[in-house]
């Protein structure tokens, strides 16, 4: 074989299924002291160390994490923006004027190449440094910010998903590209990109705001002549966007069914936020097993609403959530933080979310999201080996509140409320180190 095997030691948790349809009592492995082996980008084996360890070829590198590590398959983020990493936290607007006047002339900056590779390194290494292995991706308008994001994804291995922005109206002339050359430019970073080792591409029409009809029907015409690839795009965010969308399309009975009429809505599409979809539009997301990307920190910080997952998993008509950090409306590359964010907005719809649930969310429910749950976001043999380890006393706060804990689902808790980036101790990525703290 190509490699040789190496294995990590240490407690883990992982969900061999969906604990909001099947209960966690059936869904979710935890192993106070496992060992995940892994060789050739895969992972070979999981289980009790006691168990595992004599399974092991001659010559295994085990490394043992000790009882204060958890050990999770990586974190998935399935709506994050890279072009908006250095525009995080920008002050006092909402969605549609924060567009205008912060993220229009950001992405202008991605005309320039050099500029464009900066920021996509500063990208990948943030998601890494907190555990996130999979991401599904906005570029700009630009062909080459997609080409360059691809380029430097592949060099780390990363299982990820990106498309160019498709965008022909309603935002500024230099930021435009048409339906003619959105077909072309995505058609060829289709040919290039999709399917080349782990990269898969996102056909990514920015929002029907920006998009006019020949357009919404061309990226329609794509995906159906590319069905195995992603399509990504916004959806009810805000209560304003929702009216804007009205008066643009007078002639559909919702924003939903928008996309659905140019082609735009069926299995692998990701629609980002969802916050006021109705239950019409509900109803043909889960007929038609698309996703929503959840993004808690975006929708607090634009003040866009609180997304309600529990009506958006009905049991009735459950429609796929995954979780998204959306930088740079989002606040935090940290899917702790983002699960914190997460729970709140659960609170607010006065539904509390189990921290082993919202762990789902961060790995398994998101890659399910994307339909790469039988590659990525849970540990088992077959499984892609890409693993986070979080330190589960990485603050003296932290540490001192872990102490009084009584159980795992309360240590589980604490994390997702109180760590960040220190809590991300290691990152593999195909079976190799991709970030140690
Ligand atoms: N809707 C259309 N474009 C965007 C964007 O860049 N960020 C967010 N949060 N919403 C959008
Ligand atoms: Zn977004």
């Amino acid at each position: 074989s190509l490699s040789r095997p190496t294995a990590l030691r240490g407690p883990a948790l992982t969900f061999s299924g969906d604990p909001f349809r099947d209960g966690l009592d059936r869904t979710m492995v935890h192993e106070p002291d496992a060992i995940v082996a892994m060789q050739d980008g895969h992972i070979t084996h999981f289980g009790p160390a006691a168990r595992i360890a004599p399974l092991l070829p001659p010559g295994t590198e085990i490394r043992d994490f000790g009882k204060d590590a958890l050990i999770s398959a990586g974190f998935v983020d399935t709506h994050v923006h890279f072009p908006q990493t250095p525009m995080i936290a920008s002050f006092g607007t909402q969605l549609l004027d924060w567009l205008e006047r912060y993220t229009f002339p950001t992405e202008l900056k991605f005309a320039d190449r050099t500029y464009t590779r900066q920021v996509t390194r500063r990208f990948l290494q943030e998601s890494l440094r907190n555990g996130i292995t999979t991401s599904c991706v906005y570029c700009t308008v630009h062909a080459h910010s997609a080409d360059i994001l691809f380029e430097e994804a592949e060099a780390l291995g990363l299982r990820l998903a990106a498309g160019k922005v498709l965008m022909d109206c309603n935002a500024p002339e230099a930021l435009r590209d048409t339906a003619q050359s959105a077909y072309d430019d995505s058609l060829a970073l289709i040919r290039k990109w999709h399917g080349r080792g782990r990269l898969l591409y996102a056909i990514t029409p920015r929002f029907a705001c920006t998009s006019s009809r020949e357009q919404l029907a061309v990226a329609g015409a794509l995906w159906r002549e590319h069905p195995d690839c992603l399509m990504q795009t916004h959806i009810a965010e805000t209560e304003a966007e929702v009216a804007w969308i009205k008066e643009l399309f007078p002639e559909r009975s919702s924003y939903l069914d928008v996309y659905d009429h140019y082609g735009l809505c069926r299995k692998r599409a990701v629609f980002g936020h969802g916050i006021w979809l109705g239950d019409d539009e509900l109803q043909r997301l889960h007929e038609a097993d698309a996703a929503i990307a959840h993004c808690p920190t975006s929708n607090f910080f634009l003040g866009s609403g609180m997304f309600d997952i529990t009506r958006a998993i009905r049991a009735d008509r459950p429609v796929r959530v995954g979780l998204g950090t959306d930088i740079g409306a989002g606040t935090s590359f940290s899917i702790l933080q983002t699960l914190n964010e997460a729970y709140k907005a659960a609170q607010l719809n006065r539904h509390p979310l189990s921290a082993a649930h919202a762990y789902y969310l961060a790995t398994r429910g998101s890659a399910a999201a994307m339909h790469l749950e039988d590659k990525v976001g849970s540990i088992a043999p077959g499984m892609e080996a890409d693993l986070v380890v979080l330190d589960m006393r990485s603050t003296p706060l932290i540490a001192f509140r872990m102490d009084e804990a009584r159980d795992f689902a309360e240590q589980l808790f604490i994390q997702m409320i109180l760590g960040d980036d220190r809590a991300v101790q290691a990152t593999y990525v195909a079976g190799r180190p991709a970030y140690a703290r």
